[in-house]
């Protein structure tokens, strides 16, 4: 193969999977320029990432892999031959950005068309800058004084490299973005790679897809307008098609938007791949008067060589330490009560401080009202967007229960779902032209709503006024931020016809603004990402907001898989979970309370069933788990997950396992959802223990066969494992070790 650059280490590092995440953060981040070898070089964490400037004046990959020595040899970057006269050397070299113009015909990063009719952009190495720990390197059209300036930042905790694009109009003319990437990574050339990806649907989200890479493209992306759960922009790669929990290598990344997105994985001639994520270039178009610039979202991504378990560990640390906007505090999630499969729309005053008595008798910490407090709000066919107290609900506004609540020594939340409005509504009626939508066409509705047009400033404005006047009228602590509908009809009458489809990203940008100022001026404040479930759960809106919710469906069993394609991308410290009624209203099926909590202990727990209707031996079992759960939270929400046994595919078996940051406690979760009588429960082999150290288990719940000895060595734990008796159906068990000494 005519590759003309070097790529790849295969062999792992000597160093476990589980001190990777821990260890890497001493491993300063270096950024150099060799202008001999015109070379750019970063190391960060156990990663080395290249790329240099070609004869022709291109940027290119040149080596994305385990961290090298300090003086081994890369580069000069040379420009691929090309293969035949079909697929010219441009097309074959791993551009790094490449504009469409020239010789290109790969997929672009950026393409543009300019007033006078060039659609030709060809981008050349212009200048850089080095500051601290983050690189900008500027491309420049060779005729056109348009600029796009590339940004890499390094996270040294974990190798994780951002990468955004800024592009900038310095000519005297108009020009039209028509696609605009955020990056490419260009992975070693090679034919044994497959691609992980996750799809789903409302209440059933979260589901791990695997195809080979093959010769073309595989896109994945929203063009709803928001992150969407059809698919979610996170993607992995693998090497050699094991997908080894904890070996093989594993290219893996996210993009940080939560607006209409792409990526996109092409392998070319050369069994090059490519992957390219930003903007979705469907019916997308950006128009830069002179002067006027584009800013990218952000694309992470970082290797391992530890396979797919460390690389969601690295993910897991990354968001915890990096993306959270409370990141510097580590504030831990506290145990919420959520009345919404309880009341619906029949929430009262009366009613939640029942339901708040109850649950602070269990145990919880912050106790939420959802849907219903507001407007005409009797069902979810009026009052959205009229965000004032109904006083039939509440006669003396929220004040009375709030303080109620903060009494019982909760914190209180409040449901909002402030991007949207139903017609029927005081707000629609008198602003009508708030709503995206086209002139003179009809207006889609989804769930009875259509979607504000928050790109426009006053309709943004609006938004934030009244969030900003109800946290500062009332003591809240949390709000859970709802959004429960699509896209459709997108149009935005009120601006010039060329500035229209700006709607895509002014939207974003606008709803980011509104959450960046609300936290800045109510800084105790947290936000919960909710979309009617999972469907907008990304690192953009991550970086603005403490948990998300992952889905609708509160099946334990359903969770089980739907958590567990969640972990491949996000952290369990997010990801909340609620023990709600059984039958389960998603699918009628039963379960006890026990396998119900264990299978919410996975992430951040919660609790939404109608406690008033539990029984006192159930309220004395959810006292039990909600007092053991904050024994082991910190180790379950910050610590290192790994995933023993899969729940995927129906699997009557699944367990995992977190690791405390600083080893000394490890917690198991085992569940069974349909037993074999004749077959026992697999082993557990646990992982990330200190091997030389001692640990003692308890059991939360469950037990363990006969002989199995109360304390043994994480040698002894990781080798022989546990075997834990669970029988039947829907059965599970709890595990705690503890480390004793050494
Ligand atoms: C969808 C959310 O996902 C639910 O948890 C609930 O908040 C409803 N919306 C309320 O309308």
């Amino acid at each position: 193969m005519a590759l003309g650059f070097v790529f790849g280490v295969a062999t792992s590092l000597p160093i476990s999977a589980a001190t990777t995440t821990r260890a890497a953060a001493s491993a300063t981040p270096s950024i150099t320029y060799d202008a001999t070898r015109k070379l750019f070089r970063i190391d960060t964490g156990e990663v080395t990432y290249a790329f240099g400037v070609d004869s022709d004046g291109m940027l290119q990959t040149l080596y994305w892999g385990a961290r090298l020595a300090a003086r081994d040899p890369l580069g000069p970057a040379r420009v691929s031959p090309g293969h035949a006269s079909f697929d010219s050397p441009g097309s074959t070299s791993p551009q790094e950005y490449a504009g469409w113009g020239g010789r290109i015909t790969i997929e672009p990063d950026l393409k543009a068309h300019f007033a006078d009719g060039n659609r030709d952009l060809v981008l050349h190495y212009a200048s850089h800058r080095i500051h601290d720990d983050t690189l900008e390197v500027e491309l420049r059209d060779i005729r056109l004084d348009v600029s796009v300036w590339l940004r890499y930042t390094t996270d040294p905790a974990t190798g994780i490299i951002g990468r955004s694009a800024r592009i900038e109009n310095h000519t005297t003319q108009a020009m039209t973005v028509d696609a605009a990437s955020a990056a490419s990574w260009n992975l070693p050339a090679g034919d044994d790679y497959s691609l992980r990806y996750l799809t789903g649907a409302w209440a059933r989200e979260w589901n791990l897809q695997t195809r080979a890479i093959t010769p073309g493209a595989t896109e994945i992306g929203s063009r709803r307008g928001t992150t969407g759960d059809q698919n979610n922009p996170w993607f992995a790669i693998e090497r050699g098609n094991q997908w080894n929990e904890e070996h093989g290598d594993v290219w893996f990344g996210a993009l940080a938007w939560s607006g209409s997105w792409r990526i996109r994985i092409d392998q070319d001639v050369l069994h090059q791949v490519r992957v390219t994520g930003g903007y979705n270039p469907f019916d997308f178009s950006y128009r830069l008067a002179p002067g006027q610039s584009l800013q990218t979202p952000v694309f992470y991504a970082g290797y391992t060589p530890h396979g797919i378990g460390e690389a969601s560990r690295m993910m897991h640390r990354f968001e915890i330490n990096t993306v959270l906007p409370q990141r510097a505090e580590t504030k831990l999630r506290p145990v919420l009560y959520n009345s919404w499969e309880a009341t619906e729309f029949k929430v009262d005053e009366a009613g939640q401080e029942k339901l708040a008595e109850a649950a602070a008798k269990l145990g919880v910490e912050r106790f939420v009202i959802d849907d219903g407090w507001f407007g005409a709000r009797n069902s979810d066919h009026a009052g959205l967007g009229d965000w004032t107290v109904n006083r039939n609900k509440f006669p003396h506004g929220l004040s009375p229960l709030i303080g109620k609540v903060h009494a019982l020594g909760m914190s209180f939340g409040l449901w909002v779902e402030p991007e949207m409005v139903n017609p029927d509504s005081d707000l629609y009626r008198a602003h009508p032209d708030w709503a995206l939508h086209f002139n003179d066409r009809p207006r889609s509705e989804g769930r009875n709503q259509l979607v504000l047009n928050l790109a426009r400033k006053d309709v943004a404005d609006y938004v934030y006024d009244v969030l900003d006047r109800l946290l500062s009228e009332n003591d809240i602590q949390f709000l859970k931020w709802d959004y429960n509908r699509n896209w459709t009809e997108p149009g935005w009458p009120e601006v010039a016809p060329e500035e229209q489809q700006k709607v895509y990203v002014a939207f974003t940008n606008n709803l980011y603004d509104i959450m960046r100022r609300l936290r800045a001026r109510h800084p105790g404040v947290e936000i919960e990402s909710c979309s009617g479930g999972g469907a907008r759960v990304d690192l953009g809106i991550m970086g603005l907001t403490d948990e998300v919710w992952p889905s609708d469906n509160t099946d334990p069993s359903d969770r089980l898989t739907i958590q567990d394609g969640f972990t491949y991308a996000y952290a369990p410290g997010v990801m909340m979970a609620w023990v709600t009624g059984s039958p389960n209203w998603v699918n009628d099926r039963r379960s006890s309370l026990d396998f119900r909590f264990l299978s919410s202990m996975q992430g951040g727990l919660g609790i939404g069933a109608n406690i008033l209707e539990w029984t006192p031996e159930e309220n004395a079992v959810a006292q039990r788990y909600v007092a053991e759960y904050k024994r082991i939270r910190s180790t379950v929400q910050r610590g290192l997950l790994y995933r023993l046994l899969s729940p995927r595919d129906q699997s009557p078996q699944s367990a995992t396992e977190s690791v405390a940051a600083d080893g000394s406690q490890a917690v198991l979760f085992a569940f069974q959802r349909q037993g074999h009588e004749a077959e026992p429960y697999p082993t557990l082999r646990l992982r990330g223990l200190d091997p030389k150290a001692r640990y003692r288990y308890r059991l939360i719940h469950g037990e363990a066969v006969e002989g199995t000895p109360a304390e043994a060595s994480g040698a002894f734990w990781m080798n022989q494992g546990i075997d834990l008796k669970i029988r039947g159906d829907l059965q599970a068990a709890g595990v705690v070790f503890e480390r004793t000494g050494t």
